[in-house]
C-alpha cells in the first residue's frame, strides 16, 4: 500500500522539478530573469528573511506550514516555479487570504498577447516523412490559452498578493483590485523589455520576469514616485506622489526614509512604515497584531507635502533622497538579521534636486 502511494508522488515530484529546466532551452531571457527574482527564492530554504520569519510562527513547530499556498504552492515544496504560475486560471476570494485555483490540463499554461486575444493554440505533434521531422502548431511543447482575461487585466496575480489578514481581522497586506487594462500589476512590475521571449520564434521584447520591486530591479519603478521642492516664503516645500494604486511599500517588515540635505547638511529623517502591534502598544509580529500602531505609509495616490522652515539663500542645493530598508532596524534585530546582506540593505529609489538661483 505505501508503495502504491509512493509512486504516483513520486513522479509528480519529478515533473515539476524538470518543468522549468524544460522552459529554459526555449525561453532562456525569461528564465535567467526569473531566476533572478524573489519569487524564485520565496520558500524558506531560499530566502533567509522568510525562514527567520516562519521559524518565529507559532505553527513551526506543529509543522503545519501555514505559508504554502503563496510560498510554495507546488507538490515538490519549492519556491513559485514558471508552472505555478502560467496554470492558475482564476481565484477564489475569502477573508484570511484568496486562493488560486489551477488548471489541470498538462501543458496547458495561459499568456496574455493582444494580437492572439480569444485564440487557444493547442500543441499538437504531427509526425512527418517517416518520424524525420516533428511539424507542430503553435509552440512545440505546450498549448497557450490566449483567452484568459485575469492575463490581460492581471487579476491572476490577486490569488496570492490581494490580501494576509490575521484571526483578528488585521491585514499583514492588502491592494485592491487592480481595474484599468492600461496599468495593472503587469503593466508596472512585469514592462516590455529588450530580447526574445521564445528561441524558436522571435520578438522584439518580452514581458520582465524579474518583477519589479524592493528586491529587484526598483529603477524600473521610480517613474511612479514623483518629487517636488519648491521654495516658499518662508522656507522650502517637498511634496512626494505615490501614484501607484497600492500603498508605496505593503509588507509590514519595511521602512521607507526621507532625508533631505541642505548643502552638505542633512536635516532630521521622515521614516514612513505600517506598524502592527497588541493592546499593550507593543509592536508584534503580523499574527498576533490585534491593531495598527500607526501607519506613516505613502497610501494609494497619495500625495504629501512636508514643510521645512529653514530659509533659503543663492547658491544652496536642496536635495531630497526617498529610499527604502527591505528590514526595519528593530524587526532585523528581533530575527537575528544583523549579519543579513539583503536585510541590511538601503536602496535609494529616488532623489531630486534644487538649486537656488
Ligand atoms: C520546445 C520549445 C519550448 C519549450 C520547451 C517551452 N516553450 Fe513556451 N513557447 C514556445 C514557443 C515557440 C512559443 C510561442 C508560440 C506562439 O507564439 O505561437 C511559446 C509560448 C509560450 C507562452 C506564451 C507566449 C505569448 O505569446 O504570450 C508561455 C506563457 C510559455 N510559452 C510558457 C512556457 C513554460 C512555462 C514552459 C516550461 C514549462 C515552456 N513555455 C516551455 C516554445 C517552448
Ligand atoms: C503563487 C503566489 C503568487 C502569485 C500568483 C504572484 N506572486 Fe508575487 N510574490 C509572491 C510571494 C510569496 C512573494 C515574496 C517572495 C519571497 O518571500 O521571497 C512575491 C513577491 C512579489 C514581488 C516582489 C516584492 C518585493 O518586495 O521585491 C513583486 C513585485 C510581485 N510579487 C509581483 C507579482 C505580480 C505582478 C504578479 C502577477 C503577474 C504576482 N506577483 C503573482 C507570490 C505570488
Ligand atoms: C496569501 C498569500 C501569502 C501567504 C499565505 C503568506 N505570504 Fe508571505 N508574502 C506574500 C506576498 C505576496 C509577498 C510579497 C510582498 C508583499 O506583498 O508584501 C510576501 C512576502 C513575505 C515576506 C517578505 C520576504 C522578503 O524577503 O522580503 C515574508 C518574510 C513573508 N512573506 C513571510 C510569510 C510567512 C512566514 C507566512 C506564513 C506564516 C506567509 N508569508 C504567508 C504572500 C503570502
Ligand atoms: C503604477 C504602477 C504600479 C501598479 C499599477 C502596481 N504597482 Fe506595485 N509597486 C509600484 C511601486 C512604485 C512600488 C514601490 C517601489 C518598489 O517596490 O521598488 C511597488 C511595490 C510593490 C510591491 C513590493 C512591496 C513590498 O513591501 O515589498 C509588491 C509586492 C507590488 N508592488 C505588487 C503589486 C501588485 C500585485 C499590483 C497589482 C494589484 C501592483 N503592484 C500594481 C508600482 C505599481
Ligand atoms: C508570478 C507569475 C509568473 C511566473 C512565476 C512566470 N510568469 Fe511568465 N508571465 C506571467 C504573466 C502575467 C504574463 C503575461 C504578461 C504579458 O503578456 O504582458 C507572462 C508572460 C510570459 C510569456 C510571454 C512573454 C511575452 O512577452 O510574450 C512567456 C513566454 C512566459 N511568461 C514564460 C515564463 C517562464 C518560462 C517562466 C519561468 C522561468 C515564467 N513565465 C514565470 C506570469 C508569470
Amino acid at each position: 500500500m505505501k508503495y502504491i502511494l509512493f509512486i504516483p508522488l513520486f513522479i509528480t515530484s519529478l515533473l515539476s522539478s524538470n518543468l522549468d529546466n524544460a522552459c529554459k532551452s526555449c525561453h532562456l531571457n525569461i528564465y535567467t530573469e526569473y531566476y533572478g527574482s524573489i519569487h524564485a527564492t520565496s520558500a524558506p530554504k531560499d530566502d533567509a528573511i522568510h525562514k527567520a520569519v516562519w521559524d518565529k510562527h507559532p505553527n513551526k513547530d506543529k509543522n503545519d506550514y501555514t505559508c504554502k499556498e503563496c510560498h510554495t504552492p507546488n507538490e515538490v515544496e519549492k519556491s513559485i516555479s514558471c508552472v505555478d504560475c502560467h496554470t492558475i486560471s482564476s481565484f477564489k476570494e475569502d477573508k484570511i487570504h484568496n486562493h488560486n485555483i489551477k488548471t489541470t490540463k498538462e501543458k496547458y499554461f495561459y499568456s496574455a498577447d493582444i494580437a492572439q486575444k480569444g485564440k487557444i493554440q493547442n500543441f499538437k505533434k504531427e509526425n512527418g516523412f517517416m518520424g524525420f521531422f516533428n511539424k507542430s502548431n503553435g509552440s512545440p511543447y505546450h498549448s497557450i490559452d490566449y483567452t484568459n482575461e485575469n492575463y490581460y487585466n492581471s487579476k491572476m496575480c490577486m490569488g496570492c498578493h490581494s490580501h494576509n489578514t490575521n484571526d483578528k481581522a488585521i491585514d499583514a497586506c492588502r491592494i485592491a483590485m487592480p481595474t484599468t487594462k492600461e496599468t495593472n500589476c503587469i503593466t508596472c512590475h512585469m514592462p516590455q523589455v529588450n530580447g526574445s521571449a521564445t528561441s524558436i520564434k522571435i520578438t522584439k521584447t518580452h514581458a520582465y520576469h524579474g518583477f519589479a520591486g524592493v528586491h529587484n530591479a526598483p529603477q524600473m519603478l521610480s517613474k511612479y514616485l514623483e518629487i517636488k521642492i519648491s521654495q516658499t516664503k518662508n522656507g522650502f516645500d517637498v511634496s512626494l506622489h505615490n501614484t501607484s494604486p497600492h500603498p508605496f511599500l505593503l509588507q509590514p517588515l519595511r521602512v521607507a526614509k526621507l532625508t533631505i540635505k541642505i548643502n552638505s547638511k542633512k536635516l532630521s529623517p521622515i521614516l514612513f512604515a505600517r506598524i502592527l502591534g497588541d493592546e499593550k502598544n507593543n509592536p508584534t509580529m503580523p499574527w498576533d497584531a490585534t491593531k495598527v500602531l500607526s501607519d506613516t505609509m505613502l497610501k494609494a495616490n497619495e500625495k504629501r507635502s512636508f514643510h521645512f522652515s529653514e530659509n533659503l539663500k543663492n547658491g544652496d542645493m536642496v536635495e531630497a533622497e526617498f529610499g527604502f530598508f527591505v528590514l526595519n532596524p528593530k524587526a532585523k534585530e528581533k530575527l537575528e538579521l544583523q549579519n543579513n546582506e539583503t536585510a541590511n540593505k538601503f536602496t535609494v529609489f529616488k532623489s531630486e534636486i534644487l538649486k537656488i538661483k
